[in-house]
């Protein structure tokens, strides 16, 4: 098979200062997370990082679905050097660090590696039509790309156990009711609510906002002790940051900070 044009699979815009909007663009196969697609996001993430003037990033996906997951058609073809490929795993590894806010704008079905991409996002928000599940276990595998661990995570283990034991498909007042997703909207508000969202993080200390993701992160996975000195690292790096000199001289002169990212 020749390799998948990346042509046009992931469409960037700017809807307001601040925020990019990544869309996962494979309609006709449900935004089925070819290496390709995850390559092109990859490669907007890593612009997105140097370029001063994206402060959040959300990732939605086109058509009936955010991403129905990793491209069964290829594990197909090439069995477990499909899972494997190492492109493929940076591309995970490269998502996964991505230092700024990534907030999951989840239109649609959100399953297997499509539900293991938004819980890499910080936050998800999700249109009342989306569908959320791990549903590998109907097709003799397991989540690879980080379910097992995430999900327990973010929802405890007994939900966890049921999604991914059962392969169930939830909904998504039931993702918010168990803690997967922070809000729930009309399908034509999600763009609309995840912008302002995004747009509220941007207008925060940007520097301040990496630090403290980096932080959370620790506590998903280090003891306290260890995650409490993360924090305090983070913290003294926040304290040399103009921002910080800038936003506690703003509170004391009674006006707005100006954050430049510095
Ligand atoms: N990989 C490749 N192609 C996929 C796909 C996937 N994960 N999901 C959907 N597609 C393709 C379908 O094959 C179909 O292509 P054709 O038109 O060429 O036949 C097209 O997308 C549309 O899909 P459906 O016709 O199935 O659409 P539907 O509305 O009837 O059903 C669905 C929607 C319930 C989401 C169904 O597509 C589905 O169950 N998809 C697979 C979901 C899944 O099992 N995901 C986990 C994959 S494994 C994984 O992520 C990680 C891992 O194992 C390690």
């Amino acid at each position: 098979m020749p390799p998948e044009s990346s042509n046009d699979l992931l469409l960037l815009e700017r809807p307001v200062e601040g925020v990019l909007i990544a869309t996962l663009n494979r309609p006709e196969k449900l935004n089925a997370l070819s290496k390709a697609l995850l390559g092109d996001l990859t490669a907007a993430l890593a612009a997105a990082k140097e370029d001063g003037s994206i402060r959040a990033v959300v990732l939605t996906g086109s058509g009936k679905a955010f991403s129905a997951g990793a491209d069964i058609s290829d594990m197909v073809e090439r069995g477990v050097e499909s899972y494997l490929d190492p492109e493929r795993l940076e591309h995970w590894h490269a998502i996964e660090a991505f230092p700024k806010p990534l907030i999951a704008a989840v239109n649609g079905y959100a399953l297997g590696g499509g539900c293991e991409l938004a819980m890499l996002c910080d936050l998800i928000v999700a249109s009342d039509a989306a569908r959320f599940g791990l549903p590998e276990i109907n097709i003799g595998v397991l989540p690879g790309d980080g379910g097992t661990q995430r999900l327990p995570r973010l929802v405890g283990k007994s939900w966890a156990t049921r999604l991914i034991l059962t392969g169930e498909i939830i909904t998504a007042a039931q993702a918010r009711d168990i803690g997967l997703v922070i809000e729930t909207t009309e399908p034509d508000r999600l763009l609309k609510r995840a912008t302002a969202l995004a747009a509220e993080i941007a207008s925060k200390a940007p520097l301040a906002a990496q630090f403290a993701k980096q932080a959370m992160r620790a506590a998903f996975e280090k003891p306290l002790s260890e995650g409490l000195q993360v924090e305090q690292e983070a913290v003294k790096e926040a304290f040399k940051t103009e921002d910080r000199a800038e936003g506690m001289r703003a509170f004391l002169e009674k006006r707005p900070p100006v954050f430049r990212g510095r």
